[in-house]
């Protein structure tokens, strides 16, 4: 299933993909967000959701973004447009948010080579870290370290002065990736030899450190320590999905598209992605081990000189974590400034090749629909990079970092673009040409169930979280959008502004003619001529039954005055109503799928408004259900040792992590004996 004749530059190997995709992967996200995510939702009960949007959602997607890539051999607006032109700018909408946040990235990147610099300074000025002070006095002066001393930073909206000590590692940082990704893919499968197995080997040697501490069992505590109560929120389900997503590199950017874009013809891609996942979600939950353990350690010491500061009462999220909690940490036990260069040297090396991973597929993006040169766009592309993230080094940029990111990992971000990716792709393509071409070339084959996985399991999860944490946002004490007192709410509006013209704008690229494209493919069946068309009248039927349940669940939440004996009758009327609709478009299209035929219109809506409408009904049912669960992010209480769940916990998940990869590597030994799955060999 060859397609295009054309020689695109590759990887070079397997493991240079590999390892540039885990690259991609294990970043800031793995050791800046996790930890403290999971300790801010519910713990250990965090892993639940973790694992289902990792291994649920997050695997099928991935393999369908590989093999998207892989196909078409393009970046992610051309791959789509493979599909129809008019699915374009799904591609540049995922594009137009990859810039977003390597905008961003960029910058707490720069952060974080600006404390490698001063805790280098502090190795020369004899171990003193300029930040360091004795029990609670050190959690404030860590604090005023990093807010005051270094970002200058003023709590609001306003942005005020641009911080000139933080443009200057912010160009150090893109200097960096543009050396990375200028003599193209190849020189990134080497590089990331070295920035893939550093950080590991580091986060290895922070976390042997941290656990061998007097008291890190203690830490661990607050790390694992179940608190149940937190899944009936919205929000742990929410951050749960867009942390994975974002720790994934999966939507965003069409970064693995890309990735998988300048695969060698004949690699696997299943058993890839596989390996990918776990190699991300262990290193997510080792980083939470490591920073635990040595905030157990650093509560134990000073506890021990009798100036007790508890875990809890110095955790906190984003920058804060990376940048106070942890360098503050550091700061209490033996050899400092040795350490805090390790930790932030780990932190530089897991960025920078999620960093350019960024930039490369924007980049790509840009090359594969114009054909202008690699060595022009780069740098454009990089000063424009560098104009963007000026936003976030003023005084205030802190604050907007934080609601720029929040919003595209939110509701508004992934649930939407993941959905559209699956819909598009499941529905309105042919899914099975994407699981054919994967199968024919991995260790393992994905069954048919990887269809429906795409076509109405993930949209339906994804959909569902949507909906509940759109209806939890609306409810919201402070406000959405309106604050109580019926003021703008700024944040929210930009947030909002910006995720919204993410996709107008993607749809305005995706109009501009490419001069390349004309030509390039080989000409799709004729899928116009009607007659090829099959299953219209069951379609309508479907599409009918589908629309009749829109209509229920709408009158249901946008009607709150009507009767009970109303609400539970159209409730549980539209659940069957939907899911008729649903296999009545799944049978359709499972019918009518071939060379020359193809499904009718309303079949495939039929479905994709049918899965919504299940989205909705799962929404509904658990708002009301979890109703009395409190909103609000409560960290869970402190705890005095680790439980025997959290023991039962960290077993199982050493052993998925171990075992999975375990099973990975012997599907590939296997699959490599018996030839099944052609290796790559290094481009003839
Ligand atoms: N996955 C990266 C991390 O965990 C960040 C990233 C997001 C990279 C989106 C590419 C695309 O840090």
């Amino acid at each position: 299933m060859e397609m295009l004749e054309e020689q695109r530059e590759n990887w070079g190997s397997r493991g240079g993909f590999v390892l540039a995709a885990i690259g991609s992967a294990v970043g800031l996200g793995n050791l800046w967000r996790f930890p403290y995510e999971l300790y801010g939702h519910g713990g250990g009960a965090f892993l639940i959701p973790y694992i289902i949007a990792v291994f649920v959602v997050g695997l099928p997607m991935l393999i369908m973004e590989f093999s998207l890539g892989h196909f078409t051999q393009r970046a992610a607006p051309d791959a789509f447009a493979h599909g129809h032109k008019r699915f374009e700018f799904v591609g540049w909408w995922s594009t137009i948010l990859g810039f977003v946040i390597i905008s961003f990235y960029a910058v707490v990147l720069a952060y974080c080579f600006s404390f490698l610099w001063f805790s280098f300074k502090g190795i020369l000025a004899g171990g003193e870290l300029p930040w360091a002070a004795e029990g609670v006095e050190g959690v404030k002066k860590a604090e005023e370290f990093f807010l005051n001393t270094y970002l200058g930073h003023t709590p609001g909206t306003a942005l005020g002065s641009i911080r000139w000590n933080i443009f200057w590692p912010l160009l150090v940082t893109w200097l960096v990736m543009y050396l990375c990704i200028c003599r193209g893919v190849k020189l990134v499968g080497k590089i990331v030899w070295l920035t893939v197995p550093l950080p590991w080997l580091m986060l290895l040697i922070l976390t042997v450190r941290g656990l061998t501490l007097p008291g890190s069992i203690g830490g661990l505590a607050y790390y694992l320590n179940p608190s149940w109560p937190e899944l009936a929120k919205a929000t742990t389900w929410r951050f749960a999905f867009g942390q994975a997503f974002f720790s994934l590199s999966l939507a965003f950017g069409g970064v693995m598209i890309t990735y998988a874009s300048f695969l060698h013809r004949k690699s696997d891609l299943n058993n890839n992605a596989a390996v990918i996942c776990l190699a991300d979600f262990g290193t997510s939950f080792v980083a939470g081990l490591a920073i635990f353990s040595t905030l157990g350690g650093m509560a134990f010491v000073t506890a021990q000189a009798g100036r007790g500061v508890a875990v809890n009462e110095v955790v906190r999220g984003g920058a804060g974590l990376a940048f106070i909690v942890f360098p503050y940490a550091l700061a209490q036990l033996p050899y400092s400034a040795w350490w805090s260069f390790v930790f932030f040297f780990t932190l530089v090396t897991l960025g920078i090749d999620s960093g350019f991973s960024i930039t490369e597929s924007v980049l790509a993006a840009v090359v594969d629909k114009t054909g202008w040169k690699r060595n022009v766009v780069l740098p454009i592309m990089s000063v424009l990079g560098i104009a963007a993230g000026l936003v976030f080094i003023t005084k205030g940029g802190l604050n907007w970092l934080e609601v720029v990111g929040n919003f595209i990992d939110g509701t508004w971000g992934i649930a939407f673009l993941g959905l559209a990716e699956c819909i598009v792709l499941g529905w309105l393509w042919r899914i099975d040409t994407l699981r054919t071409h994967a199968n024919e070339r991995s260790d393992w084959t994905l069954g048919r169930w990887w269809n429906y996985a795409i076509r109405v399991v993930i949209p339906i999860v994804l959909g569902t979280i949507f909906f509940w944490s759109l209806f939890e946002d609306l409810n919201q004490t402070g406000g959405f959008l309106l604050d109580t007192e019926g003021n703008w709410i700024l944040a929210d509006c930009v947030g909002l502004t910006i995720v919204a013209a993410a996709p107008i704008l993607a749809i305005g690229i995706s109009l501009i003619k490419s001069p390349l494209r004309a030509g390039q493919y080989p000409p799709r069946p004729d899928v116009k001529n009607s007659n090829l068309c099959g299953g219209r009248f069951g379609g309508l039927a479907a599409f009918c039954l589908a629309i009749a349940s829109a209509v229920m669940l709408a009158v249901l939440v946008l009607k709150p005055g009507i009767s009970d004996k109303f609400r539970s009758y159209f409730l549980f009327q539209s659940l069957p109503i939907a899911l008729m609709a649903i296999i009545t478009s799944n049978y359709i299209i499972d019918k009518h799928t071939g060379d020359y035929s193809f499904p009718s219109w309303p079949a495939r809506w039929a479905g994709i408004i049918a899965t919504l409408d299940i989205s909705a009904f799962i929404a509904v049912t658990l708002i009301t259900v979890t109703q009395k669960a409190t909103t609000g992010q409560a960290i869970h209480p402190a705890p005095e040792h680790l439980s025997a769940t959290s023991y039962l916990i960290l077993g199982v998940m050493l052993l998925l992590i171990i075992g999975g990869l375990g099973w990975c590597f012997y599907r590939a030994v296997a699959a490599a004996g018996k030839n099944t799955a052609v290796q790559p060999q290094p481009d003839a």
